[in-house]
Order: C-alpha cells, then structure tokens, then sequence
C-alpha cells in the first residue's frame, strides 16, 4: 500500500513507508496535543540518545561519527523547542512512558554483527521516516501559525535523517544488502501500524 504521504517529503532514498497513518490520528493529535507534545520531548530525546549510542558504537564506518554528532546536536535542538512549547503550556514533561512502536522495532535487530549495524542504521531510518510522515500530517491538521510551520519545519528535517541513517547503512553495507534488509523492515513495520490502535503519541 502506498500513498503520496507515506513517502519521504524530498522523494529521497528508498525509504518508502508501506502503511500510511490512518487520517484519525491527526484529528485525535491536534485534539489531544497536550499528550502529544509530551511523547514528542521523549522522541527528540531518544533521537539524540540514538545518535551518540550510534557513534559510540560505529566509529569506524567513514563519516559516520562527524554525522552523528551533528544529528545529536539537532535532535536536541529540537527537544529544547518542544520543552519551551511545553513551558510556554505550563505543561511538565513526566516520565517516558516507553514506545511500543520503536520497541517492536528495535526487537528486530539481530545481535550478531556486522548485521546488527545494518539493523540499527536502517530502524532508525524507518523511524525517521514514520516520524516524517507524522510530523508533516500533524502540521497540516494544525490552523495556521507558528506551530503549524514549526511541525512542517520538524518534518523536513526528519526526512534529511532517514535519508542519512539509508546512505550510512549503504555506505557500510552495501546498496543492495542494505535495500534487501529495509525491504524486510519496512514490511514488519507496515504490520506493527496495523496492529496498534491509534493513540495521541507521535508513533503510538
Ligand atoms: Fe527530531
Ligand atoms: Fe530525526
């Protein structure tokens, strides 16, 4: 299944999701933004996490750790302007409650290398990627104004990121062995939209 909205915003890499989001969720996320928001400040910070837990891992793939240093710094760039946003609500952050999405994807991540690099690269990839989609849907339900343009700003720049996280696995892996593995991720990943409901968090 494909539609214009489950494909990367620049058409860039093969990083193309197989399940688009369900339209409720957008209307449930602008409903319930206060939530959303919340879950979002985890997800900036656990992107920022992953990026230096990447390069703490992989030094040695060419590019690699410059690249991930300038992702963390972005990433947490970004969790700083969803906590103003969060201060600016008199809202607090509380606890990560944890991310079943990311986690069923996470568990397919095999423990040997060098595939367990392949895998870490690519998920984060497909995680980009599904954020992408959901940061651009969630802009487009918002009114016009600063938020909405901050969400269509976010997705674009999520979208740089699957397209890194693709390039660096193909780099150190190989084009083809790289597609063939996100071929299989992507599918699991179709199967884990379709199984959990819609909720008002980012992955759900
Ligand atoms: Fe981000
Ligand atoms: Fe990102």
């Amino acid at each position: 299944m494909s539609s214009p909205r489950a494909r990367p915003l620049s058409g860039e890499g093969p990083v193309c999701l197989r399940e688009p989001t369900d339209p409720a969720w957008a209307a449930l996320a602008v409903e319930r933004f206060d939530e959303v928001l919340a879950d979002h400040a985890h997800c900036e910070k656990k992107a920022a996490a992953n990026a230096l837990s990447i390069l703490q891992a992989y030094p040695e793939v060419p590019g690699l750790p410059a690249q991930m240093a300038r992702l963390a710094r972005e990433e947490s760039a970004h969790l700083a302007r969803v906590l103003e946003l969060l201060e600016a609500r008199g809202l607090q952050l509380g606890r990560d409650r944890g991310d079943r999405y990311a986690q069923g994807l996470q568990d397919l991540v095999r423990r040997t290398q060098p595939e367990r690099r392949l895998d870490r690269l690519l998920v984060a990839a497909v995680i980009e990627a599904r954020s992408c989609e959901r940061l651009a849907l969630l802009s487009e339900a918002l009114p016009p104004g600063p938020l909405r343009r901050f969400y269509a700003e976010l997705a674009q720049s999520e979208d740089g990121h699957q397209a890194l996280f693709f390039r660096l696995a193909a780099s150190a892996h190989g084009e083809e062995a790289a597609r063939r593995r996100l071929d299989a991720l992507l599918e699991a990943e179709a199967a884990l939209i379709r199984a959990r409901p819609i909720r008002p968090t980012i992955h759900g």
